[in-house]
């Protein structure tokens, strides 16, 4: 079976709909799924997983969250995370989702393999909410 670890940050409720689903995707196919809001998890939630998701809105200047997700994500900078199967999610209200860009580039810099991404304007859409589900069974087969 195996483990995948959600962990998020959400300030309005809409990346947090989003992690849910991608939590529903990886029980559908036998996953065991822990899902935490990043103030809440600890690095071995990543390291003990065979499969992460990260997710964030796009804050502070088109950017993923910098006071909470920023700095947790830095603790894998000096650690070895051999190619870890990832999957980034958020949402933007303006940018695009152009700070999925350089949030792929640091994660792949830290040694993340990223396995597929998700980004939505605001609240996910129906089509939107099925992708999610869908990079959950990604994760968890
Ligand atoms: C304080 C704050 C800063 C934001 N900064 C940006 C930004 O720089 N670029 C952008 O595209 N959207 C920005 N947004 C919009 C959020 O990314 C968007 O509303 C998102 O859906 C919020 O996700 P959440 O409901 O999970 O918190 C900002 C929103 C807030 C509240």
């Amino acid at each position: 079976m195996k483990k995948v670890s959600i962990i998020y940050w959400s300030g309005s409720g809409n990346v947090e709909v989003l992690a849910e689903n991608i939590k529903l995707g990886a029980e559908r196919v036998g996953a065991e799924v822990s899902i935490n809001q990043v103030k809440y998890a600890k690095v071995e939630d990543v390291l003990k997983a065979d499969a992460v998701a990260f997710g964030s809105p796009s804050m502070d200047n088109n950017q993923v969250e910098q006071q909470e997700m920023a700095p947790f994500l830095k603790n894998f900078k000096e650690l070895n995370m051999e190619n870890k199967p990832t999957v980034l999610f958020g949402s933007y209200g303006w940018d695009d989702g152009k700070f999925m860009e350089s949030w792929e580039k640091l994660m792949v810099e830290y040694g993340f393999n990223i396995v597929g991404k998700l980004v939505v304007q605001e609240a996910p859409k129906d089509e939107e909410i099925e992708n999610a589900k869908n990079l959950g069974e990604l994760l968890g087969k």
